[in-house]
């Protein structure tokens, strides 16, 4: 019995460090919530004072800047990687004032891979600014713009 529940244990960690996933945690207390809202939505704040700048050339409301555009794609990319972690904390049980819909809990693999797909533009985007296809870079800045949509349209209350 006792060998079996620590194999389970174990396959189950192993499981999650090839995944990569971390291990979606309830919030323990309203504070642990509130305080987890808090964090998730700066993230957030971060994520879109680096996207800003990109729409915006995108739109040609400001001129191409590859250098923003570069370090903003990098910074974007490692926002994402944080992401998994930010929005795992599981805060359905407590009445925080949260633009979180109940369903990021209930099909977390799918949030993981919105997180991916922004990863990938992100990435993406750098390819594209490091080789100089002005004529990409358009379409390169609105795949990350999709890839937030994509999340928001699930998962985000309006
Ligand atoms: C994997 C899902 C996901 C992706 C990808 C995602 N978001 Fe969000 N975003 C959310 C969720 C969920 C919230 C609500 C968080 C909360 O209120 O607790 C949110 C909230 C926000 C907020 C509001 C933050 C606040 O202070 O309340 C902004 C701004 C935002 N996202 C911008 C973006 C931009 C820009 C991108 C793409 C570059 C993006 N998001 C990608 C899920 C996502």
């Amino acid at each position: 019995m006792t060998f079996k529940f620590v194999r389970t244990l174990a396959g189950t960690a192993l499981l999650a460090t090839m995944t990569g996933s971390a291990f979606a945690a309830e919030a323990v207390s309203e504070k642990h919530a509130e305080a987890a809202v808090e964090y998730r939505q700066s993230l957030f704040q971060l994520v879109k004072s680096n996207m800003g700048p990109l729409g915006g050339m995108a739109k040609g409301a400001i001129p191409y800047n590859e250098e923003v555009m570069m370090t903003n794609a990098v910074r974007l990319e490692q926002l994402a990687d944080m992401m998994v972690d930010y929005l795992s904390v599981d805060t359905r049980k407590f009445d925080v004032d949260t633009g979180a819909k109940d369903a990021i809990w209930e099909n977390f693999p799918n949030v993981e891979e919105k997180v991916s797909a922004l990863k990938t533009a992100a990435a993406n985007l750098q390819s594209v600014v490091e080789a100089g296809n002005e004529s990409e870079y358009r379409s390169a800045i609105g795949n990350v713009g999709a890839s937030c949509k994509s999340c928001h349209d699930d998962y985000k209350k309006d």
